[in-house]
C-alpha cells in the first residue's frame, strides 16, 4: 500500500468502553494518527469534522449491541456524506449491527451475540481475494487473530447476505473453518467505501503477540485501503456481468476448472434450475452462493447461450428477499412458458418451512424476476400421506417440475414418506398465474431401500411412448420409464441416469423438440480443497435424452458440442491391436474429447488412461472389463490426499459387443458416454502440470481399437478483454 491511513476518527457514543479504550491505546501503540469523535457532538453539529470530511476513515468499535440505533444521537447524515464523499468506515464487532440505519445496506447481520471462544478464531480470508491490498502482508488465507478465552462480541452475516456487501472473508477456528459465517464484508458507498469486521479481535485483555499481531496487520491494511481513494474495498453487489467476467478471469489459472462445461464464474454452483430456450437463446439458471464456495445463502446464479455450448455469465437473477418467505434461501425450481410469459416456480425457504413460491420475468432476457404477492403459492406440506420431517425442515417438501396438459397445471414437488420411501407429490391448477393450487397425492411412492428415503428434485419427461421420471435420492439420480396417466405413474424399467457425480438434473424441451437434460457435477474434494480454489461445482454438458428403436433410454451428447472442436489429434494408427501391452498417444492436453471403438477379444481388460503424468505418479485408467463393467480408477488420480480416490463404476454393454465411448476430460470433470446410453461423469484433480498425458493398454490377451479419436476443445467462454 502506498500511505498509511492518514487520520482516523475514532467514534465513540457516551464513556469510552474499556474495550474502545484499548483499541484507542492500540492505535497510540501503532501509530495511528486517532482523534475521538464523539457521535453526541457531531448528531448537535457542535463537531462539524466528519461532515466536513476532515478523517480519511472514521471507526466504529463497540462491543455492545446496537439494538436500538434510533436511542443513539442522529450521526447518520455527516456519516453518509463523508462516504459519499470519498471518506472510509471501518465498523467492527457490533458496530456492523448499524449497517441498516446507516444507510449502508438493506440487509443487516442476522446473529448478533456474545461468544466465550475455546480455541483461536481468525479470518478465512477468499481466495478469490488473494491480491485484495488489505492483505497484501499474508501469505496465507488462514489467518488466526484472537487468541482463545475471554468474550468475544460478534455481529456477522449467517442464513443471508448484505444486498450489496461482498464477503471477503469468513471465520477460522482453530478446530474448523467456518465458511458460513462471515467474518469481512467490504461495500461501495458513493465514493467511499465501509469494511464491516464482525468477529475475531478483541483489544482489551490481548496480548499484543501471536494471533494479535495478525490482527494488527488485518487492521492497519483494511485501514490503508480505506484511506486510499485510489483503491476500492471490493466490487459492487450485486456483481454486473464485466464484474462477474473478471471473478471469472482471476480463476482462470486453474488446471481444475472446466474450460467447455457450465461453471459458476467463482463462488458455489448446485443444481441446474430454469432451463428454458426463450426466444432462441437458451438460459441455464442454477443454485448460487455469490458469498463464497459453499452451499449457503443460495440465490439464482444466470449464464446465456445462443448454440448451446459458448455461454456469457448474466447477472444473479433472483435473490433471497429478506421479508420473504424465501429468506433463507432460493432453492431449486424449473421455469414455464405461461401464455407467452416466462414464469418461475422455485422454493423459498424460511426458518423450518421450505415452501412453492412464484416469479415472471421482469425483461425478455430473463435478467429480472417479480415475485408474486401470494408467496408461498402453497401454504402448508400437506398433511397426507404424512411426510419426513428432519431436525431442520418441519417436512422435507422442494423442488419443483411443472407442465401444461390438456389446459390443466401439473405440479410435482419432491418429499418423502415418513418411514417409507422418497415421493413425488401432485398439485393441479387451472389458473394460469400458478397460485392456487388443488393436492393430488403422490404420483409415486419409491421402495426406500433401492430407491431411496426421499425424492429431490422430481422431474417427468414425456418422451413419446413413454414418460420418464427421475429423482434426486441424496446417492444418485434414480429414473422410471413407464407410463403416466392420471396422477399415477406406472414403472416399466427403472435404473440410474449417471453412475458419478451427477445429481438433480433439469431438462428443457428446446424449440425442436429435443429433451436436454443438465446435472450438477459434484465436487469430489473436501471443503477446504473447495475453499481454496475459490470455486465448486460445474454443470454437465447439454445430454439428449430420448427413447432408442429398442425403446429403451438413450442418452447422447447434444450435436451441437461437436461445434467445440478445435484440432483433431490422434497418432494416426486405428485400428490398433494392442496385444497385452501399453501405448502412448501422442497427445496431451485437459480440454479434448476421446472417441473410441474397443473390442476386447480375448484380453481380460482395456484401458484409456487419462491425466497421466509421464512417471506414471498420476494417472486416471478408465477401465473396460470383461465383467462388462467400465470403472474410473482414481486411486492415483491425484496425490493431494483432500481428493476422492475410490473408483467409480458402470455396467455396460456385454463384452461380445464393441463399446463405444465418448469421454470429455475437462479440467477436473471426466464425462463418459458409452454406447450413447451409459453415462458416468467424475471429477479428478491431477496436481501436477504434466498430469496431462494419455495412454491405452491391454492386458492378458488382445483388444482392438476400431477406431480411436482426439479432439482439442475450445472454451465456453469468451476470453476476457
Ligand atoms: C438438491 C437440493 C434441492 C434443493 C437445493 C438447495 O441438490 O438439495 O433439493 O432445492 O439443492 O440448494
Amino acid at each position: 500500500m502506498s500511505e498509511p491511513a492518514a487520520t482516523v476518527g475514532f467514534l465513540v457514543d457516551g464513556n469510552q468502553s474499556p474495550e474502545q479504550r484499548a483499541a484507542l491505546e492500540w492505535c497510540s501503540a501503532n501509530g495511528i494518527d486517532v482523534d475521538i469523535v464523539s457521535i453526541e457532538d457531531v448528531a448537535t453539529g457542535d463537531d462539524t469534522s466528519v461532515g466536513d470530511g476532515d478523517y480519511d476513515v472514521l471507526w466504529w468499535h463497540r462491543a455492545a449491541a446496537v439494538e436500538d440505533i434510533d436511542a443513539l444521537p442522529d450521526c447518520r447524515e455527516p456519516i453518509r456524506s463523508s462516504l459519499e464523499d470519498g471518506g472510509g468506515l471501518v465498523l467492527t464487532l457490533r458496530a456492523l449491527e448499524a449497517v441498516r440505519a446507516l444507510g449502508i445496506d438493506s440487509v443487516e447481520p442476522d446473529v448478533s451475540t456474545l461468544e466465550e471462544p475455546t480455541t483461536t478464531v481468525g479470518v478465512l480470508w477468499k481466495s478469490l481475494y488473494t491480491d485484495h491490498p488489505a492483505v497484501e502482508s499474508f501469505d496465507e488465507l488462514r489467518v488466526p487473530t484472537r487468541d482463545p478465552g475471554g468474550p468475544q462480541p460478534v455481529a456477522r452475516y449467517e442464513s443471508v447476505l448484505p444486498e450489496r456487501g461482498e464477503v471477503l472473508a469468513s471465520t477460522l477456528r482453530e478446530d474448523h473453518e467456518a465458511p458460513h459465517e462471515v467474518a469481512v464484508v467490504g461495500w461501495r458507498v458513493g465514493c467511499g467505501d465501509v469494511a464491516g469486521l464482525g468477529t475475531g479481535i478483541r483489544f482489551e485483555g490481548e496480548t499484543p503477540v501471536g494471533p494479535a499481531e495478525n490482527r494488527t496487520r488485518l487492521l492497519c491494511g483494511l485501514l490503508d485501503v480505506l484511506a486510499d481513494d485510489r483503491v476500492r474495498i471490493a466490487d459492487e453487489r450485486p456483481k454486473d456481468a464485466a464484474a462477474l467476467a473478471a471473478d471469472r478471469e482471476r480463476l482462470a489459472a486453474d488446471p481444475h476448472r472446466p474450460q467447455y462445461h457450465l461453471s459458476p464464474p467463482a463462488n458455489w454452483l448446485n443444481d441446474p434450475n430454469g432451463v428454458i430456450e426463450w426466444d432462441g437463446t437458451y438460459h441455464a439458471f442454477y443454485q448460487y452462493n455469490p458469498g463464497g464456495p459453499y452451499h449457503g445463502t443460495i440465490h439464482w446464479g444466470h449464464a446465456v447461450s445462443e448454440d448451446l455450448v459458448h455461454w456469457e455469465d448474466r447477472p444473479v437473477a433472483l435473490s433471497p428477499s429478506p421479508d420473504g418467505p424465501d429468506r433463507d434461501g432460493c432453492w431449486s425450481g424449473c421455469a414455464v412458458d405461461v401464455d407467452g410469459t416466462p414464469t418461475i416456480v422455485y422454493t423459498g425457504g424460511r426458518d423450518d418451512l421450505q415452501l412453492p413460491c412464484v416469479g415472471t420475468a421482469t425483461d425478455a432476457g430473463l435478467t429480472g424476476w417479480e415475485k408474486s404477492s401470494a408467496n408461498p403459492v402453497i401454504d402448508e406440506p400437506p398433511v397426507e400421506p404424512s411426510l419426513r420431517s428432519t431436525d431442520h425442515w418441519r417436512a422435507e417438501f422442494r423442488d419443483h417440475c411443472v407442465w401444461q396438459a390438456d389446459g390443466t397445471w401439473h405440479h410435482l414437488v419432491g418429499s418423502g414418506i415418513e418411514d417409507g420411501g422418497g415421493t413425488a407429490l401432485l398439485y393441479t391448477s387451472e389458473d394460469d398465474d400458478l397460485t392456487d393450487w388443488t393436492y393430488q397425492g403422490p404420483i409415486l411412492v419409491g421402495d426406500p431401500e433401492r430407491d431411496g428415503h426421499m425424492w429431490e428434485c422430481p422431474e417427468l419427461l414425456d418422451l413419446g411412448e413413454k414418460q420418464l421420471l427421475h429423482v434426486s435420492n441424496y446417492e444418485t439420480v434414480r429414473y422410471f420409464l413407464g407410463t403416466y396417466a392420471d396422477g399415477e405413474f406406472d414403472v416399466e424399467r427403472t435404473g440410474v441416469l449417471d453412475h458419478g457425480e451427477f445429481y438433480a438434473p433439469q431438462s428443457l424441451r428446446d424449440d425442436d423438440g429435443r429433451w436436454l437434460t443438465w446435472g450438477w457435477l459434484e465436487p469430489a474434494r473436501d471443503e477446504p480443497a473447495q475453499w481454496d480454489a475459490g470455486w465448486s461445482g460445474a454443470m454437465s454438458l447439454p445430454r439428449r435424452i430420448d427413447l432408442g428403436p429398442d425403446g429403451r433410454l438413450r442418452q447422447r451428447p447434444a450435436d451441437e458440442l461437436t461445434d467445440l472442436r478445435v484440432e483433431r489429434r490422434d497418432d494416426g494408427s486405428a485400428p490398433v491391436t494392442l496385444d497385452d501391452e501399453r501405448r502412448d498417444v501422442d497427445v496431451s492436453g485437459r480440454a479434448l474429447e476421446i472417441d473410441l471403438e474397443v473390442r476386447l477379444e480375448d484380453a481380460a481388460e482395456f484401458g484409456l488412461v487419462v491425466g497421466e503424468s509421464p512417471d506414471g505418479d498420476e494417472r486416471t485408467p478408465i477401465r473396460y472389463t470383461r465383467a462388462s463393467e467400465l470403472v474410473v480408477d482414481r486411486a492415483h488420480s491425484s496425490v493431494d490426499p483432500r481428493t476422492a480416490a475410490e473408483p467409480v463404476r458402470m455396467d455396460v454393454t456385454p463384452v461380445d459387443d464393441s463399446l463405444s465411448l465418448r469421454a470429455f476430460l475437462d479440467g477436473s470433470v471426466l464425462e463418459l458416454f458409452a454406447n450413447d446410453r451409459h453415462c458416468l461423469t467424475t471429477r479428478i484433480y491431477p496436481t501436477r502440470a504434466d498430469s496431462d498425458g494419455i495412454s491405452l493398454y491391454a492386458t492378458d490377451g488382445v483388444a482392438t481399437v476400431e477406431s480411436f479419436d482426439v479432439w482439442t476443445l475450445d472454451s465456453a467462454w469468451e476470453s476476457e478483454p
